[in-house]
């Protein structure tokens, strides 16, 4: 946690967002890489653990390129969604690839903020985020946000990266990510690479993370890790 002011994370929204902004053109292909391709498979496990039904209503926070709401739309291809971040340019990309696999009909893409959701409240059957809560300033107040926009009984699903607890696994962990930033370089940017790095382990712990759901009202808080725990899928669900 940053020490010097009340937000959660290691740099503000705006830099974030910048940054972002920044990385767009090549997020995909730098994931890809950084992952070893994993990171498709990782999407696919959390869509398929919110288990979307035909013809609901969903969310992604922080959608960025957009490949939780294609994978939505692969898996039920009858739900609407809405995929929001604070980057247009990652925004940009998501709008082209939604429009060039013919299912623009299907999601709307707009610029809005985790911590001030402009929707109404209980309008969602499910709420979807892929590797954005790290990056949010204020993360209980989104979790809340999160919290008053899904409909009762509805799940809140979160991919995230996490600093693995096992010490063999951290072991692998410290081993790997040094090349993170240097792989990040290739794709134009070893600050931002050095900065994912750096926000994972910055991150709180799981079971911190699954309290910080309880405390904002969420139940039957689950984790299902992947990646021997060095990735991990919370979720979630707003009580009737
Ligand atoms: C690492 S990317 C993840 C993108 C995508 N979900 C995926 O699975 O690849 C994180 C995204 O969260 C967005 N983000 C960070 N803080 C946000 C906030 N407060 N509200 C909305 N989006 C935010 C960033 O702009 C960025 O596009």
């Amino acid at each position: 946690m940053n020490m010097s002011s009340d937000r959660d994370t290691l740099i503000s929204a705006d830099e974030n967002r910048a940054m972002f902004d920044r990385i767009a053109k090549n997020y995909d292909a730098a994931n890809r890489a950084i992952s070893l391709g994993m990171d498709r498979r990782w999407r696919r496990k959390a869509v398929e653990v919110l288990g979307p039904v035909a013809g609901g209503r969903y969310l992604d926070i922080g959608t960025g390129t957009g490949d939780l709401v294609l994978e939505l739309l692969e898996q039920s291809p009858s739900v609407q969604v809405d995929g929001i971040d604070l980057s247009e340019r990652m925004l940009d990309i998501a709008k082209t690839k939604a429009s060039e696999k013919g299912v623009g009909d299907s999601v709307s893409f707009f610029k809005a903020d985790a911590t001030a959701l402009p929707m109404r409240d209980a309008c969602y059957d499910g709420i979807i985020s892929g590797f954005c809560v790290r990056n949010i300033e204020r993360r209980r107040k989104a979790l809340t946000e999160m919290h008053r926009v899904l409909k009762p009984g509805g799940r809140l699903v979160v991919l995230e990266a996490v600093y693995p607890q096992r010490t063999w696994v951290r072991f692998g962990y410290k081993i790997y990510t040094p090349f993170i930033p240097l792989m990040g370089a290739l794709f134009g940017s070893f600050s931002a690479f050095r900065y994912l790095k750096e926000s994972i382990e910055d991150f709180p712990q799981s079971e911190q993370v699954v309290e910080m759901f309880c405390e904002t009202g969420f139940v039957r808080v689950e984790r299902c890790p992947l990646l021997l725990g060095a990735i991990c899928i919370f979720s979630a669900e707003r009580t009737f």
